[in-house]
């Protein structure tokens, strides 16, 4: 078994499971969190494809493009239910704490590794700004989608409503896609990560080293993966 030398950056890795390794995410929350980022990627490329005719030809992945318009709408309902599934357990570790706003402060200095944040709760502060701007944009998203759903709702609905509805749709699309961009950015970049999401556990060192005040609760006994 390999161990771990430096969490956040590469070298020497554990590769099977250290016997005190440390649950991060249960088998259900990893399903539900996969089960959103599947439905995330369908919606974007069929989203690319309604936006914009130079993306038409994405439409054609889903057999007919008449299939895919009617396929969107759903599988967003699908995405928001199970995001809410998967966020409804995670928002009370999501609320930002007095410690919080010194990290977001010295966010740049702890990213370029010139100084080290001691790190309360089983998520940063940018983690959970990420959180919280996930939750606006998936409401956002799914109200306005909810407007211009042919041919179930958008029919009631007046035209100038209908066009602001699609403006503001693609407006928080765009920004999703931004957010959406940085967190794999930053999952990729944080070793260890991946594979809490993919696996569960994260090592001894990687929690102490990115959540210390998480690991210390966890190692107490305080706090169980449910
Ligand atoms: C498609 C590629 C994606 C990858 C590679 C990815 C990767 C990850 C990883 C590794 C974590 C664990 C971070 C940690 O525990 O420190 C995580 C957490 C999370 N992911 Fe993703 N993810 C993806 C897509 C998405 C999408 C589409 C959404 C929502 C629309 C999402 C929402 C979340 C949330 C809410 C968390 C928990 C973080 C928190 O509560 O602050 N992910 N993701």
């Amino acid at each position: 078994m390999a161990t771990e030398m430096h969490p956040g950056t590469q070298h020497e890795f554990a590769t099977t499971r250290p016997p005190d390794a440390v649950q991060r995410y249960s088998t259900g929350e990893r399903l539900t969190h996969w089960a959103v980022a599947l439905a995330y990627v369908v919606l974007f490329l069929s989203g690319l494809a309604l936006f914009h005719p130079f993306f038409y030809w994405i439409s054609l992945w889903f057999g007919t493009p008449t299939f895919m318009r009617i396929l969107h709408p759903f599988i967003g309902v699908a995405l928001a239910i199970l995001f809410f599934a998967y966020a409804a357990r995670l928002w009370r570790e999501n609320l930002f704490s007095p410690a919080d706003r010194q990290w977001l402060r010295r966010m740049f200095a702890y990213m370029n590794g010139r100084e080290e944040a001691r790190v309360e709760g089983k998520y940063n502060a940018g983690q959970k700004a990420m959180y919280w701007s996930m939750v606006a944009m998936v409401v956002g998203l799914l109200v306005t989608g909810i407007f211009i759903w042919r041919p179930y709702i958008a029919p009631s609905i007046p035209l100038l409503g209908r066009r602001i509805a699609s403006v503001i749709h693609a407006i928080f699309a765009f920004i999703m896609f931004v957010g959406i961009g940085i967190h794999i950015y930053a999952a990729v970049w944080t070793r260890g990560s991946m594979r809490a999401m993919t696996q569960g556990w994260v090592t001894r060192r990687w929690a102490r080293y990115h959540h210390p005040g998480w690991y210390d609760r966890v190692a107490r006994g305080r706090e169980t993966v449910r």
